[in-house]
């Protein structure tokens, strides 16, 4: 920092992901998996990881297929050069069937208006839209219902335009320890499945699983898992790290949070730290200003409760944090301005992670690491050979 040169936003604070420990998670749920293929869930920015990079790494180690939340997020990948399926998981709506066509996308498919203007689209292009029907098993968000599918899909297997490849449900309930809940959907699923291969119209990809369920539900696997917060390293619930565990299964989280310190300074006993003055020093400290704060992702919530690494040691964040800063009390560490903090990730033998913010934030982790990787510039860690690493 006193070298005269002037630091940028990327210098100041960034996130690593580190590509070898994705693809390392990608093959630890592969081998779960057997003959089901991996399709790697690449939405929100690859959980705030990286689309495209993400996406590579994951198609490297394995990954059969792409799974995102929209038409532009698989635009993205296309125009990035990403030729595997990119299924986009949200189903089509009319207007966007032109640009799913153009594409080469794979649509959901949960209603006959989006099918008629698919299979419009395919028809002007040439080439026949692939779709996977979605099928709502409670859930209770996008779908058609279980005793409906097998009509719908042999209507829509009639357009001239569009090609049923597939059928998917998704589980709302499978991380819980519980799994009740989950079972009875699976259970309307497989009945729909069933129904479907009875009448000759089973789609060759029938799929259910999301990382909670491909660990805690072998049955749920049948042809793909769409492998989303695993890939990343998180575990979907305390209930899913525990089953993944007893299977062997040991995810590496893949982002790191870093930010410099920007001063050094100590505040005498009864000298008060940020807004409100809701930190008053009992004794003489050491205040370590941080160049992050809740404009980057560092949510104010964590305010009291969070802690940072400095030197690698873990650190209370002492008053409230602000919009582009945080203060820390340092303690006797050695930290000058300049230094790198570890606000989530590991340094030395400690780590911060996204289920400790979750669990001072009362969120889940896939917040987390959204919330902090869509709002840094990002350095992408062995892209290039994680996919080939062993
Ligand atoms: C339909 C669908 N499938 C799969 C996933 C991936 O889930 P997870 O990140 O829990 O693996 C998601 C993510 O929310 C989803 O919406």
């Amino acid at each position: 920092m006193d070298d005269g040169r002037s630091l940028t936003g990327e210098d100041l604070r960034w996130i690593e992901v580190d590509h070898a420990r994705i693809a390392a998670n990608v093959r630890a749920m592969k081998s779960l998996l057997g003959p089901a293929s991996l399709w790697a869930v690449v939405k929100a920015q690859g959980y705030g990881h990286g689309a495209v990079e993400v996406a590579r790494t994951a198609l490297a180690a394995g990954a059969a297929g792409l799974a995102v939340a929209s038409v532009e997020e698989g635009v993205e990948l296309r125009q990035a050069g990403i030729e595997a399926p990119v299924l986009v998981l949200t189903p089509a709506q009319p207007a966007q069937a032109r640009s799913i066509a153009r594409h080469r996308l794979t649509a959901a498919l949960s209603d006959m208006p989006a099918a008629e203007a698919l299979a419009a689209a395919g028809r002007s292009l040439g080439e026949a839209v692939p779709v996977h029907v979605k099928v709502d098993t409670g859930m209770g968000r996008f779908g058609v219902l279980p005793e409906d599918a097998v009509a719908f899909v042999r209507r829509a297997r009639q357009f001239s335009g569009l090609a049923v490849e597939g059928a998917f449900t998704h589980l709302a309930a499978a991380d819980e320890e519980d799994l009740g809940p989950a079972r009875v959907q699976l259970a309307r699923f497989s009945n729909a499945v069933r129904d479907l291969e009875r009448e000759g119209l089973k789609p060759p990809l029938v799929h259910c699983a999301n990382s909670a369920a491909a660990v805690s539900l072998p049955e749920s696997r049948f042809d793909l898992a769409r492998v989303g917060i695993a890939l990343y390293g998180l575990y979907p619930s305390d209930a899913v790290r525990r089953r993944a565990k007893a299977a062997g299964i040991v995810l590496q989280p893949a982002m790191t949070f870093r930010a410099r310190v920007l001063a050094v300074r100590q505040v005498p006993a009864g000298w008060t730290v940020g807004y409100g003055h809701t930190f008053v020093a009992s004794r003489p400290t050491v205040v370590a200003t941080l160049a992050a704060g809740y404009a980057a992702g560092l949510a104010r919530g964590l305010s009291h409760k969070g802690e940072v690494l400095l030197a690698g040691q873990r650190r209370p964040i002492i008053g409230r944090i602000c919009m582009n800063h945080c203060m820390v009390d340092a303690g006797d560490l050695p930290v000058r301005p300049g230094d790198v903090a570890t606000l989530l990730g590991a340094d030395g033998g400690s780590a911060v992670t996204a289920e400790d913010w979750a669990g001072h934030l009362g969120t889940i982790p896939y917040e987390v690491v959204c919330l902090v990787g869509g709002r840094n510039p990002r350095r992408h860690l062995a892209e290039a050979a994680a996919g080939n690493a062993s």
